[in-house]
């Protein structure tokens, strides 16, 4: 596979983000940037908003205020498949396949999503799997392979799209150690091979450590620090807040 030649790259912009729920700021005021190419860690305690952000950047959920653009243009405010179609794609931390297709049939799905041609699909989906190391299972249904195998399947799909950045949710979740090294080759992979920008959220530090060179840590809705790993598990209100003596 050839490196994805990222002339240009583009930037996403989270600013001042909130998400209030019936009083509940479950994200509250919550800026950052990632450009294509970069890998950007969101961490923090259950409740603490990610996958909420994650659902409004994408368009699933209206912001309460803020805003969020790629290159200048507002994503906020945008239906998912519009949010899809300015290069932004995820994953969920609950997987969602399509369980009665194929593995093939799941990436091919996205990719016609995007308004390519089927037999255009039908390559691009091969190629992905191949690169996520799933071609041995592509004519598998989604429900019949391992777990470990649904969640490199999912970030298969979200590539499809051709994102510009890619939301993970939890990707390691469920995964033995073994799995979640080979996590992380794939994932260190993904910003070189396709110029995508990734945004990880993960509980896994182990990984979360080595994998990414920018962590965001929220806490009740708000950012309380971003760093580099060495600084993030420095930082007494984080280890207070999140990290314990784990790291
Ligand atoms: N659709 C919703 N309606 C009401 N409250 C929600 C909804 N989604 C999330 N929340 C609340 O928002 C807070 C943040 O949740 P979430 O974004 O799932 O956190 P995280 O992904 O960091 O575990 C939690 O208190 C959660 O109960
Ligand atoms: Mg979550």
């Amino acid at each position: 596979m050839e490196a994805h030649e990222d002339t240009q790259g583009s930037v996403l912009e989270v600013s001042h983000l909130c998400k209030s729920f019936a009083g509940l700021k479950a994200v509250d005021d919550v800026s950052f940037t990632v450009r294509t190419g970069e890998i950007l860690g969101l961490i923090g305690p259950n409740g603490s908003g990610k996958t909420t952000l994650i659902n409004v950047v994408t368009g699933l959920l209206p912001a309460t205020s803020g805003t969020v653009t790629v290159d200048g243009e507002p994503v906020a405010g945008k239906k998912p498949h519009r949010v899809a179609h300015m290069g932004i794609a995820r994953t969920f931390q609950t997987i969602r396949l399509f369980h009665e297709l194929t593995v093939l049939e799941n990436v091919e799905v996205a990719a016609v999503s995007m308004g390519h041609s089927r037999p255009k699909a039908a390559a691009r989906a091969r190629e992905l799997l191949d690169d996520v190391g799933l071609t041995g299972s592509a004519e598998a249904l989604g429900s019949e392979i391992p777990f470990g195998h649904q969640r490199k399947l999912e970030i298969a799909r979200a590539l499809a799209t051709d994102p510009k950045f890619v939301f993970l949710d939890e990707p390691a979740a469920g995964l033995n150690e073994e799995e979640s090294d080979a996590l992380n080759a794939l994932l260190t992979e993904i910003p070189v091979r396709y110029g995508v920008g990734l945004i990880v959220v993960e509980h896994d530090m182990r990984l979360m450590m080595k994998l990414c060179p920018r962590l965001h840590v929220l806490n009740y809705g708000k950012t309380i620090t971003e760093g580099t790993p060495d600084e993030v598990r420095a930082n007494e209100e984080v280890v207070t807040a999140y990290l314990g003596s784990s790291v």
